[in-house]
């Protein structure tokens, strides 16, 4: 018997008290047979994958003595969560963020390397091709909302400045919204930037607010269901990318923002949780741009990254 058939035999069994001997020995023969069918699998990682999913599956089948009328609903709801999948929604990704299991994989494929920047999901609204701009340029475009002036340096973990990193950035306006969810075909708030020669950057973009993620299907229906809120803490995202690095996707999070214990992604850290600094209009801003008129804000983010992984 291999150990993946044994180990269905201690299989987590919370009820197993409730349940005859005769009754235990039934599912757990099951669970052989299931096991057993993917002993042939000449692909090991696949093997490895669809038996441990087997053994996590019947587990939780066991644990809750699962109902058939539940599992009829669950049925329904994956099929509903298949039904408004398409090419720009995709709510398998969004039901893998609300149920943690996004950051988990990021968690696991991204382990701490010295000071490295940590890294958060990467959430549905990133765009390819978002427009080129200088360092000191805007990213807001029609985008509405408070100004913020976001400034930093990209590094290595020895602390060597990094040229030319590319640093794509992109963001809601005041409103909730990315510019992908409005219906004008309009390109705002986000670009793509290179840290300088001493591995700096720094733009304009908005103060970032809070706003839910798409919650009109199957997912939303079930945080509701929950008691859940589908509201994200207010964030900003970053993708930066420089040879011989890891690939860094994270967000910056607004320190002070209520959210910030309950995002519904769960993708707070508190190293990425950041000051952004109330300035007063009139306030003098760092490329002397004229905001007599306006409140905005600044911030800072340092970013280190990893070194690529062989
Ligand atoms: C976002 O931050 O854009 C996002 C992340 C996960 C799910 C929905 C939205
Ligand atoms: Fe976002």
């Amino acid at each position: 018997m291999s150990s993946s058939i044994e180990e269905s035999r201690t299989a987590d069994d919370a009820s197993r008290a409730a349940i005859s001997p005769a009754q235990s020995d039934v599912e757990a023969r099951l669970i052989e047979n299931v096991l057993r069918s993917f002993e042939q699998c000449t692909e090991p990682r696949t093997k490895s994958l669809m038996q441990s999913l087997v053994r996590h599956l019947h587990a939780f089948i066991r644990e809750v003595r699962l109902t058939e009328a539940e599992w009829e609903k669950s049925i329904e709801f994956l099929t509903a969560v298949g039904h408004i999948t398409d090419d720009r929604r995709q709510e398998f990704i969004l039901l893998s963020d609300v149920l943690g299991a996004s950051m988990q994989t990021i968690n696991v494929n991204n382990e701490a390397v010295g000071n490295a920047t940590e890294a958060t999901v990467f959430g549905p609204f990133f765009v390819d091709d978002a427009p080129f701009i200088a360092n000191g340029g805007d990213i807001a475009g029609a985008g509405v909302g408070q100004p913020c002036w976001v400034e930093g340096s990209v590094k290595d973990v020895e602390g060597n400045p990094i040229p030319n990193a590319r640093i794509e950035v992109w963001e809601a306006d005041e409103d909730g919204f990315y510019d992908v969810q409005y219906t004008d075909d309009r390109v705002s708030g986000r670009a793509h930037l290179f840290s300088n020669d001493a591995g700096s950057y720094n733009f304009w973009g908005l103060t970032p607010t809070p706003y839910p993620i798409p919650h009109d299907g199957p997912v939303g229906k079930m945080l509701e269901t929950t008691g859940r809120s589908p509201m994200r803490a207010s964030h900003l995202h970053f993708m930066v990318t420089a040879p011989g690095f890891r690939t860094l996707v994270t967000h910056i999070f607004v320190r002070g923002d209520e959210l910030i214990k309950s995002d519904t992604v769960f993708g707070v850290k508190d190293s990425l949780v950041k000051d952004f600094a109330h300035q007063l209009p009139g306030t003098p801003a760092p490329d002397g741009r004229e905001l007599a008129d306006s409140d905005w804000s600044r911030v800072r983010f340092d970013i280190v990254l990893a070194p690529e992984v062989a």
